[in-house]
């Protein structure tokens, strides 16, 4: 019998959830997290049950810190292996990168670093390093200059606030993730107990990791799309400003247009479109972050790129 797959054009698999920078407003909360992995076991269980019934265009392998874990070669080959996705990325800090063997720049399809003020390699190093590497391993790279971030905790929403900023939040589009077992709509779940603790000493009577995402077992394909599709914000909603803060955002509008054409996605990845839309964006983008500053925010990204030919076969 053939199944036909469900197509979504993005999946995150954090690896680690703990980091080793420490940014200011980190919006996946790695900077409370000691020591937590997706264990590998539970990785290749997930990833066997959810590519059976789902094709990705893109998976990110991020964190946290995702070269903190040891054999991410494996599970990048796993994903390989069960055809998870047409490309698989890894997006990081850098500060692991020359550490990293040579299969891992064979096994990956795009490296894209984001590079941070407290990192004291400057960007032409990692351009010089990357382009060296892509010549013999063929990926392609970007190195982004993240400037400030845009503060993601909240807890003085209302409900009325909270739905609002769910309803337009491109994260249940763009940000699909799986970490332990659990399939999530964004990156909060996981951490939101762990950050009013740390951060307020504020207990929930749910642990959000469970409550706010879907349990990946034979049976969450027939509840994958509902869970996808609700109208009905998280419980994590309550506590996050990134539906609110990105609801005009110029980016974050093309993002969603994409969603809805998902073949795009794959020739947009694929070519020296993205770089050039990016370049020209930029102006689009500094009217997003003049308005953010008005608010309390700047977030600033500057792409720079290599292409390789692997990427197009
Ligand atoms: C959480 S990081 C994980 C991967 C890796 N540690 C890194 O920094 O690239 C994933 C992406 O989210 C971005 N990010 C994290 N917190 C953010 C925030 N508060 N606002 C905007 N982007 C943020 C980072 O710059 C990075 O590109
Ligand atoms: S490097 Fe990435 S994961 Fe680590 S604290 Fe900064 S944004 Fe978060
Ligand atoms: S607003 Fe809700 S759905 Fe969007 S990122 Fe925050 S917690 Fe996730």
């Amino acid at each position: 019998m053939i199944i036909k797959k469900k197509h979504i054009p993005f999946l995150e698999v954090p690896l680690v959830e703990h980091c080793n920078l420490n940014c200011d407003c980190c919006n996946s909360h790695a900077n409370y997290v000691k020591n937590s992995i997706y264990e590998y076991e539970k990785f290749k269980e997930d990833v066997s049950i959810i590519s059976e019934m789902v094709h990705y265009s893109i998976v990110t392998f991020l964190g946290g810190e995702p070269l903190l874990c040891d054999n991410i070669n494996e599970y990048i080959n796993y994903a390989r292996q069960k055809k998870l996705a047409d490309v698989y990325r890894v997006l990081t800090n850098g500060i692991l990168l020359e550490q990293m063997d040579d299969e891992f720049f064979d096994v990956v399809d795009v490296i894209e670093v984001s590079h941070y003020p407290e990192d004291k390699k400057d960007i032409a190093e990692y351009n010089r390093f990357l382009e060296f590497k892509a010549r013999k391993h063929h990926f392609r790279y970007y190195v982004k200059n993240v400037g400030k971030f845009n503060r993601i905790d909240s807890i003085q929403l209302t409900d009325e606030e909270a739905q609002r900023g769910y309803i337009s939040c491109s994260r249940i589009k763009n940000g699909n993730m799986i970490f332990n077992g659990y399939y999530y709509k964004c990156m909060r779940p996981k951490t939101t107990n762990l950050y009013l603790m740390t951060e307020h000493g504020i207990e929930l009577k749910n642990d959000l990791r469970y409550t706010d995402g879907i349990r990946i077992d034979k049976n969450f394909m027939n509840i994958l799309e509902e869970y996808l599709l609700s109208d009905i914000m998280l419980e994590s909603c309550k506590y996050c400003l990134m539906g609110i803060e990105t609801q005009n955002s110029s980016l974050i509008r093309i993002k969603q247009f994409g969603y809805q054409h998902p073949a795009l996605i794959r020739i947009f990845y694929s070519s020296n479109i993205y770089y050039h839309l990016f370049k020209k964006m930029k102006k689009m983008i500094l009217i997003d972050e003049a308005v953010a500053t008005k608010k309390k925010t700047t977030y600033i990204e500057t792409i720079e790129h290599n292409v390789s030919n692997k990427y197009l076969k």
